[in-house]
């Protein structure tokens, strides 16, 4: 497996710079063989060291810059030192109404400028128990498969993060994990074989200090999308170290 593990914290919209200061001492040495990214919320990036880790954001505009109130443009986040951006987290895609197709276009800018996106995929509970959890993500994949090059998807970091296993401390099980990101990889398959060899697929989804190496042991599981866990460095630090 030549693919680099990748653990990224998802803040959401919590922290202070009290937060960030302490994060900044606690991962100095963070010692993970882990690509280690923070996603905090955007007014904050500027205060990371952004040494021994890197930050993103949660959220980019698909547009350059002009007459859009309260959006970001990845040139800016970029100027912030942002170098990762959650893009199509569940949280958007329900509040925000976000399609597949914006989503797609934010991964596309995202990449254009040199920044990679982190395109979260995944389904309701409903579907899971439909038996429909392949022909949903499937759908979610096609949109960035028909708006993007194999050379911009091999640019991006695709998570898996099955909504009823966000924030409800059900965590999937590392074999319900292994199955949905097979598929993903799978999919990629069809489209490009060396890109699907690449591509990082990420878990998220009640990832904990305690639950996290049997998830990234599996064979498609590439590191973990951490939201609630990445608001303590000292577990936020341990599961970074459980990916290698
Ligand atoms: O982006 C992160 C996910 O939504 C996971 O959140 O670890 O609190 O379940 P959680």
């Amino acid at each position: 497996n030549l693919r680099k593990p990748f653990v990224a914290g998802n803040w959401k919209m919590n922290g202070n710079l009290a937060l960030v200061a302490e994060f900044n001492q606690k991962l100095a040495d963070v010692n993970a063989s882990a690509e280690v990214v923070v996603c905090a919320p955007s007014l904050f990036l500027h205060a990371f060291d952004k040494d021994s880790f890197s930050v993103g954001t949660q959220n980019v505009s698909h547009l350059d810059n002009g007459a859009h109130t309260g959006e970001l443009s990845v040139d800016m986040l970029k100027e912030a030192g942002c170098k990762y951006a959650i893009v199509g987290h569940s949280e958007r895609r329900e509040d925000q109404g976000e399609s597949s197709e914006l989503v797609a276009l934010k991964a596309k800018k995202c990449v254009a400028a040199g920044v990679t996106p982190i395109i979260c995929v995944g389904e309701s509970l409903e579907i899971r128990e439909a038996d429909n959890v392949e022909s949903f993500v499937g759908e979610q994949l096609d949109a960035l498969i028909n708006a993007m090059s194999v050379e911009e998807l091999s640019k991006t970091v695709i998570a898996y993060e099955p909504i009823w296993a966000i924030g409800t401390g059900k965590t999937a099980s590392p074999e319900q994990a292994q199955e949905v990101h097979e598929f993903i990889r799978g999919y990629f398959f069809k489209v490009d074989s060396q890109l699907a060899q690449g591509l990082r697929i990420v878990y998220g989804g009640s990832v904990k200090p305690d639950n996290a190496k049997t998830l990234f042991a599996q064979n498609d599981v590439d590191g973990g999308l951490i939201g609630g866990a990445s608001l303590k460095a000292e577990d936020f630090i341990s599961i970074c170290q459980a990916a290698n």
